[in-house]
């Protein structure tokens, strides 16, 4: 089928960053999907960990939407905002209800006479007696908008208060709170979402606050997709949602997935821009677009990632580009972590001709690469090996850097010419 047939735009069937869920694109993830199930059936809250654009927001929309879950979520960005989590259910309440009817709103407005600059702090302390306090508002407001049914309450992005003790003593009073029986009453359950995944051994090293972490169940971690899973993306966007032909279909899922490194929102990124150019192209996809597809997403994806790598690079005139077959072997790195011989091996691999026989300095390169204001890679915890400084930097590597055939070179794809 021509795409004018199936008539969808690129646009609405891969989109990176969209908090709700296609249905039609929704890649399954059999094993994460069934430890959030069972933790969902356990009387436990939990927690979803993963790096940012790994797909736990989808996740737990797809599982919960399917299990008959109702969804309330508050985001912890705006409790770190107003310096409250307690501030951010005000909101929310606020924003379920119409402002004349709560208290709330007044206050927010500006309740001079209240003599207390900050409406986060009058959320928390400036209900009146005889009101709920706002936790227990929120908890009543969510019991009765699901009428029955079984309820989360969703406290999306941990990590903008990950480094913040008082709000972290705010969370383990809620997960407290929320098994006393005024609480429990209400039957709704916590899932705490976010990019780390050391909530609880925060809490288990922190004394009076051990018994929280005996009160939440984690959920493997978010992470890549698997190949499978990819192809399975690859194939429904394009060919299912949007009727393209693909040449090359192997060759061209491996190509995504390597540069994308498999992570979903980069996947969706990647896509895009492909099938953008595909779309001008007649509906056919083909190798031949890969190198611009690259370029394309280094420029509106990555363009910050790409500008620190570049400016790593060894100058042209360079004889021997140690750094710059250092970095393209980075590139190459499949784990985590990596030490100063793995590189090595790969390096001497890759560019034979210049490294035969020679003693290489990867130690110093790889140093040089952690010590620049922007490092790209950095020291593990532990000390003894490397890993990338975020994630992107291996994404960026893979797709900027080319090895010039025989002559031990490499050279960066160009994106200052695309307009
Ligand atoms: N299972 C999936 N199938 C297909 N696409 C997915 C899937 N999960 C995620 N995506 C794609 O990746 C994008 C990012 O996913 P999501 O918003 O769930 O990530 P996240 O881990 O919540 O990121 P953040 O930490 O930044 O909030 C989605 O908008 C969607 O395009
Ligand atoms: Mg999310």
């Amino acid at each position: 089928m021509s795409p004018s047939h199936k008539g969808k735009k690129p646009e609405n069937v891969f989109t990176p960053r969209a908090p709700d869920i296609n249905d039609k694109m929704y890649v399954q993830r059999p094993e994460l999907e069934q430890a959030l199930k069972r933790g969902l059936r356990t009387n436990l809250h939990l927690l979803i960990h993963g790096e940012s654009g790994s797909g736990k927001t989808w996740l737990y929309k797809k599982v919960l939407k399917e299990n008959k879950f109702e969804i309330f979520i508050a985001n912890l960005a705006t409790a770190s905002r107003l310096g409250s989590i307690t501030a951010e259910f005000s909101d929310l309440i606020n924003s379920y209800e119409e402002p004349q009817k709560t208290g709330y709103s007044e206050i927010k407005k500006g309740d001079v006479s209240a003599g207390v600059a900050s409406a986060s702090v009058q959320h928390q302390s400036n209900y009146k007696i005889g009101e709920m306090e706002p936790f227990e508002a929120l908890l009543k407001h969510i019991s009765q908008k699901s009428s029955g049914k079984p309820s989360v309450l969703v406290l999306d992005n941990l990590e903008t208060i990950h480094s913040d003790p008082k709000l972290l003593k705010e969370l383990a009073d809620i997960i407290t709170l929320i098994d006393d029986s005024r609480y429990a009453k209400y039957e709704v359950k916590i899932l705490i979402v976010g990019v780390p995944g050391d909530l609880r051994s925060y809490y288990n090293n922190t004394p009076h606050l051990t018994t929280i972490a005996n009160r939440i169940r984690e959920i493997p971690e978010v992470s890549r997709m698997t190949s499978e899973q990819c192809k399975n993306l690859v194939k429904t966007g394009f060919i299912n949602e949007l009727g393209y032909e693909i040449e090359d279909f192997d060759e061209i899922v491996n190509h995504i997935s390597w540069t994308t490194d498999k992570l979903p929102q980069r996947l969706h990124e990647y896509c895009l821009e492909l099938a953008f150019l595909g779309q001008e192209n007649g509906g056919k996809i083909t190798k031949n677009l890969l190198d611009d597809v690259d370029r394309y997403w280094l420029q509106t994806s990555l363009s910050a990632s790409y500008a620190i790598v570049e400016s790593m690079m060894n100058e042209r005139e360079t004889k021997v580009q140690r750094r710059n077959q250092t970095l393209y072997s980075l590139g190459l790195v499949e784990t985590e972590e990596f030490r100063v011989t793995d590189i090595e091996e790969i390096l001497r691999k890759e560019f034979p001709e210049s490294t035969v026989d020679l003693t290489l300095n990867i130690s110093k390169a790889l140093s040089y690469l952690a010590s620049q204001n922007n490092p790209i890679i950095k020291r593990s915890p532990k000390g003894d090996a490397y890993c990338f400084s975020d994630p992107k930097y291996r994404m960026c590597l893979r797709a900027m850097l080319r090895k010039r055939d025989n002559v031990d070179k490499v050279e960066k794809i160009s994106i200052s010419d695309i307009s």
